[in-house]
């Protein structure tokens, strides 16, 4: 892969890097993507399914569903996009992650400065007074209850739901500090998250995109490289370090 000059010059002058990333990056993992040609929400239905109106309505339906997910997730590990974010780590002062994933899989790769904008599967809390149940839940007597006799529902953000706001406050900071802002595997459709796109951009930051085809923030973007984000940045990875022999 070919970088320009200016590229290069980003690179090697940045000190505070972030990675936003959406589930195009766990795509080479074999996890879904949510819009694009196999996305769920082509064939499942949003407000069915993600939502809190959904699993008051039908707990079992939406526990089925997320449990499937957790499946597919457990016999997925990171792809060589995640594990060269990780590898960042070592070749920057500051390296973020700033996810809209909730597979934990940015985390099984080594970042270690992860915000989670969106929650994460392995979590579970009780609708009634919040207690957190993070063990393999029990599912042989129906949808899984709290000692206080509420339902027990995923740490995952819904539809029409707040982000946790020290995630998403966390985030926030780091991207409008950030010196590079790498937007990696999202559609960039769903805010508040992807408004830190444009929290990066106002604030000074270098914007590159990293998918497999245009998105609608493509014309926002300094840079965007079309392909796999597992092959595209481990190329990164090689060129920031022939740039540190110099
Ligand atoms: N490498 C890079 N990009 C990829 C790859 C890949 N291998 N495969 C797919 N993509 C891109 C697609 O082109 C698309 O732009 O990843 C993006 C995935 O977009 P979405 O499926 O919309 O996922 P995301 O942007 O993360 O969705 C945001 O929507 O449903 C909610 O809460 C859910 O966090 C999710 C949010
Ligand atoms: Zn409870």
């Amino acid at each position: 892969m070919n970088f320009n000059q200016t590229f290069l010059n980003k690179l090697s002058e940045a000190k505070k890097i972030v990675f936003f990333t959406g589930a195009g990056i766990s795509a080479e993992s074999g996890i879904p993507t949510f819009r694009g040609k196999d996305g769920i929400w082509n064939k499942l239905k949003p407000e069915e399914l993600a939502n809190f109106n959904a699993f008051m309505r039908n707990p079992q339906m939406v526990w089925e569903w997320y449990n499937h997910r957790k499946k597919i997730i457990h016999e997925a590990k990171p792809n060589a996009g995640h594990i060269a974010i990780s590898e960042m780590q070592n070749l920057f002062d500051e390296v973020t992650v700033v996810t809209q994933n909730i597979d934990n899989l940015h985390r099984r790769a080594g970042s270690k400065n992860v915000f989670e904008l969106h929650g994460n599967i392995e979590r579970n809390y009780c609708i009634d007074c919040r207690t957190f149940y993070n063990e393999e839940l029990d599912f042989s007597s129906g949808v899984p209850k709290c000692k206080c006799g509420g339902l027990i529902r995923p740490d995952v953000v819904w539809f029409g739901e707040y982000l946790p706001q020290d995630q998403f406050s966390g985030g926030e900071k780091a991207s409008v500090l950030s010196d590079m802002f790498f937007v990696v595997g999202t559609s960039a459709v769903v805010y508040p998250a992807a408004g830190l796109v444009y929290a990066a951009k106002q604030a000074g930051s270098y914007i590159v995109e990293v998918n497999i085809e245009e998105t609608e923030i493509s014309s926002s973007c300094d840079e965007s490289f079309f392909g796999e984000a597992g092959k595209i940045l481990p190329e990164i990875v090689n060129q920031i370090k022939k740039l540190k022999l110099r």
